[in-house]
């Protein structure tokens, strides 16, 4: 059989990964595909010229351009590895109206223009592969696609953004403050070009939208997700959820309750005895709970240059394989068939239902808890646990921390404001979720 060619856009980080496997791996992968793969064309960035001429030693046809790469002859499929939204968009609209298959690496694209790229691709009857935009090497898109096909998807809740994690990760570890925490990520190469998407949230959200819509057959939904990041995570908050026998993740939580879709990112606070605490560093985690599979846990890498390669050669394989099979029974973009994807509500966080840590700067005399309490039960918000520190030196505000029970983040806002009121409340609470993550 004649082997796949392919145009890759970009030969940085995720194309010198994917290149390294491809040449590394190239018979094993033949004896998968039925055919070899192999990459006849890239285009790079001009001053990358002479670095990726001698990587990929002669054997690639080399250029600036990457349209001139999408329009080749000699490419039937196009790995766009370059990231950002333009010129990405045009390239891959393009490929797809030549009715070649795209595989992508590129949450940010996908979660803003996947809509329009999805129906392209429909329209042409040609491939979008995506393994590689969320959680790196872990094959999270193929599990929702295909393994759990079964299920009606109830939630799913995700440590996928590897930066972020790996700030946390040292934050708790080593007393590290946050700057000097993602000043480390950066040199160590983990974070987006622009690391305020990693460590505001921005990147998990991207790829938690892609995932929610695989998991419930909803249109690609970024723009309505609730995004907060890591930033203003002190390190007091960490220690004191650790007292309470828990740690604090970023997690991105997609949600399906009888009256719409939760879909959040935020910093969450999960018992350590859940083993999605555990994961630390740079790793990622996904957490999928079906009604019929029960709760299923998957573990790896979330970036590198060979995980995220590993997520592209999958997609190519896949193309590979395809040539024979008719658009219709292939297996869909976002896991459900294009017509049935349905518009559900996507619930404002005003209504999300969820559990509370809640951290209060409060004066040391009689009467302050009472008022506190008084405020929540008013809101019928139930405390779970309570801890109060003794003031520190020369200090006369004590910090209070109270975990809550499920309640309506309408109820939790309202008694915060009402609890700022208070002249015996130094500060603006800190109010961080807590999520169960039980199956
Ligand atoms: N910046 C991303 C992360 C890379 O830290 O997870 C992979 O998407």
């Amino acid at each position: 059989m004649t082997p796949l060619r392919v145009g890759l856009l970009g030969l940085g980080v995720v194309g010198g990964g994917t290149w390294s496997i491809l040449e590394r791996n190239r018979e094993e992968i033949a004896r998968r595909a039925g055919r070899d793969i192999v990459v006849t064309r890239a285009a790079v960035r001009a001053q990358d010229l002479e670095r990726v001429r001698q990587k990929t030693a002669g054997r690639v046809q080399l250029c600036t351009d990457p349209m001139e790469v999408v329009q080749a002859e000699d490419v039937d499929v196009v790995a766009e590895l370059m990231g950002g939204k333009e010129p990405a968009r045009t390239l891959v609209l393009r490929a797809l109206e030549l009715g070649k298959p795209v595989v992508t690496a590129n949450k940010a694209l996908l979660a803003v223009h996947g809509n329009e790229i999805f129906e392209v691709a429909r329209r042409n009857e040609v491939m979008v592969g995506f393994e590689a935009a969320v959680a790196g090497g872990i094959p999270i898109i193929k599990v929702l696609r295909e393994g759990l096909t079964a299920n009606r998807i109830q939630w799913l809740a995700g440590i996928i953004n590897g930066t972020s994690n790996f700030i946390l990760t040292q934050m708790r570890d080593q007393g590290m403050g946050f700057s000097e925490a993602l000043s480390q990520a950066q040199a160590l190469g983990y974070a987006e070009a622009d690391p305020t998407f990693d460590v505001e949230g921005v990147d998990a959200a991207h790829k938690l939208s892609l995932l929610a819509a695989m998991a419930f057959g909803i249109p690609v939904q970024f723009e309505r997700a609730h995004v907060e990041g890591i930033s203003s995570l002190t390190a007091e908050d960490i220690c004191y959820a650790e007292e309470f026998g828990y740690r604090i993740k970023l997690l991105g939580i997609a949600k399906r309750t009888l009256r719409g879709i939760e879909l959040r990112v935020h910093p969450t606070l999960i018992s350590e005895r859940c083993l999605i605490a555990k994961v630390d560093g740079v790793m990622n985690a996904v957490l999928v709970k079906g009604d019929a599979v029960g709760a299923t846990l998957y573990y790896g890498a979330g970036a590198g240059a060979e995980p995220t390669g590993s997520a592209v050669v999958a997609d190519l394989v896949d193309i590979a394989r395809m040539g024979q099979v008719a658009p219709g029974h292939r297996v869909p973009y976002l896991a459900f068939q294009p017509d049935q994807v349905r518009d559900e509500v996507v619930l404002p966080v005003a209504e999300i239902e969820t559990a509370y840590y809640l951290r209060l700067r409060a004066t040391d005399r009689p009467g302050v808890l009472a008022d506190i309490t008084r405020i929540l039960a008013l809101q019928k918000i139930s405390i779970e646990a309570m801890l109060q520190k003794e003031p520190r030196a020369g200090e006369a505000r004590v910090d209070v921390i109270m975990l809550t029970h499920v309640t309506r983040e309408q109820a939790i806002d309202t008694a915060i404001n009402q609890i700022e009121a208070l002249d015996s409340i130094a500060a603006p609470v800190v109010r961080l979720r807590l999520e169960s993550l039980s199956s």
